[in-house]
């Protein structure tokens, strides 16, 4: 049975993100997530469907894969068939085509999940180590500590602070209100709630957008972020453990988050609001063309 790669039209993407949800099982290694998708939605639908490449077999999606930016593209692979040579191979040769198939672009770093097929396909086939990320996850069995500090659920009232927070805590960030309203009503975008901390004089100090995947499933931190006048107070660890009970009110089994390894402060602040860091991941770098090719 032949494996389509295919680009989801925008009206396609909810089930794409749909099928992408249903995979963030406790016993899955943390991969691509809804929320990932969710967070492109900002630049609207169609171009969000853009980024977003899957391969289906029998009309049942298999694998689904992102571009975040033309350099990277990051994956997420059916449980069921993580460990499928078959799959695996077909995604190898799709991913070396130089672009010239339906993936339509070359991305020089892949983004694969650890333990699976695929990842040791691709050394086989030249890719080497790249960029190292700290996977972290927490069990939310258990109620979540207080975060200590005035929260705010975002509604469009708030947006532009929270639009703001997000510009003084990303360097390069163009992030705007008019982003955060495309956001929230994209369909598809599942489950999501934008936070915000605010001191005690009421200024917005730091801010999240927390996504679940459905009842009983990983929900994502994707981003977080502190003002850089209002770091080393705290309230990193606090807007973290805001978002983590707010999955948890949603119904979220446990929470996840990735950030480079190098985000020292991330990881950090992750580990101090009560997350725990899982084995690195690496990104997968193209092998350099040979000169006789
Ligand atoms: C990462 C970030 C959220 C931390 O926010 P913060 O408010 O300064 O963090 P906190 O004051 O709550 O500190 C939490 C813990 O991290 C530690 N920490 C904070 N910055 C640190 C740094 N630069 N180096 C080492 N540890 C650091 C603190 O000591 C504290 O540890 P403790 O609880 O064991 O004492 C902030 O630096 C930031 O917004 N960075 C840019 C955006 C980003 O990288 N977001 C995360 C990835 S998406």
């Amino acid at each position: 049975m032949p494996t389509h790669l295919n680009t989801p039209r925008a009206d396609e993407l909810p089930e794409v993100m749909s099928t992408l949800a249903s995979w963030q099982t406790d016993d899955t290694p943390l991969q691509l997530h809804p929320g990932d998708i969710g967070w492109q939605l900002r630049l609207g639908a169609d171009a969000t469907a853009a980024m977003v490449r899957t391969w289906s077999r029998n009309g049942e999606i298999l694998a689904i894969g992102m571009l975040d930016g033309p350099e990277l593209l990051r994956l997420a692979i059916d449980p069921t068939v993580q460990q499928n040579d078959d799959l695996a191979h077909v995604l190898v040769q799709d991913l070396d085509d130089q672009g010239r198939g339906v993936l339509r672009v070359s991305p020089s770093s892949l983004e694969v999940p650890n333990g699976v097929r695929l990842r040791e396909a691709l050394t086989a086939a030249g890719w080497t180590t790249g960029e190292a990320w700290t996977p972290l996850e927490m069990d939310l069995a258990e109620p979540v500590e207080d975060p200590g500090v005035r929260i705010e659920v975002v509604g469009p009232e708030l947006a532009g602070m929270r639009a703001t927070v997000h510009l003084e805590s990303f360097d390069g960030s163009q992030f705007t209100e008019e982003h955060w309203r495309t956001m929230r009503t994209a369909t598809g975008a599942g489950d999501s709630r934008c936070l915000l901390a605010l001191d005690v004089d009421g200024a917005a100090v730091a801010a999240t957008t927390i996504w679940t995947a459905g009842m009983g499933r990983a929900g994502l931190i994707e981003p977080l972020g502190v003002g850089r006048e209002h770091r080393g107070h705290g309230y990193g660890a606090a807007i973290t453990r805001a978002g983590v009970a707010m999955l948890r009110e949603l119904g979220a089994s446990r929470a996840l988050v990735a950030t480079p390894s190098a985000n020292t402060a991330a990881v950090a602040t992750y580990e101090s609001a009560g997350f725990t860091a899982m084995p690195q991941r690496s990104d997968l770098q193209r092998p350099e063309p040979s000169l006789s090719s």
